[in-house]
């Protein structure tokens, strides 16, 4: 099974809302590693950088008033198949829908202001890391608990 990076935000209204911590929890809970992680200001032009897929979309304009509206943290978090594992825990992109459990779906109710971005596929984490972080500010570390978090098979 294939051992992935992907790259997360706790978006501003996480940082604004003190919810840092607790997103960070899940994330850890759910056995995944943090290989990279620090506060930032996201600027108009790391949001275009970021969001490309999306800069001729309608909904742009307001979607780079949010990102850069106040601190986001970006993680680099790590683990077998660790991209849709964090976009399973994060829920529908609308948190409106997305189902209890999920980061979105317990603790918000906007489709904007939905808490948390997560890398959607290989190439975008691979894309999005680069964006968000040098090499040397990642730090991996062997997980000493691999072996009671998965089947050898697994990771
Ligand atoms: P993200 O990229 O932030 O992880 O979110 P996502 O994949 O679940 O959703 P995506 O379709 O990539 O949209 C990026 C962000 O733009 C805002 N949005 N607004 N007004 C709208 O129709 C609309 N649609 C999306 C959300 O903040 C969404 O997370
Ligand atoms: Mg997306």
């Amino acid at each position: 099974m294939a051992l992935e990076r992907t790259l997360i935000l706790v978006k501003p209204d996480g940082v604004q809302r003190r919810l840092v911590g607790r997103i960070v929890s899940r994330i850890e809970d759910k056995g995944l590693s943090i290989v990279g992680m620090k506060m930032l200001q996201v600027t108009p032009e790391l949001s275009k950088q970021h969001y490309a897929e999306h800069v001729a979309k309608s909904f742009y304009k307001d979607l780079e008033g949010f990102i850069t509206s106040g601190p986001v943290v970006a993680l680099v978090v790590e683990g077998p198949e660790a991209i849709t594992v964090m976009r399973t825990l994060m829920g529908k992109t609308n948190s409106r829908e997305s189902a209890p459990g999920t980061i979105r779906g317990d603790l918000g109710a906007s489709r904007q202001m939905n808490l948390i971005h997560g890398s959607d596929g290989p190439e975008a984490a691979v894309r999005e890391i680069s964006t968000y972080f040098n090499s040397h500010e990642i730090v991996a570390a062997p997980n000493a608990l691999a072996d009671h978090l998965w089947a050898k098979d697994e990771h």
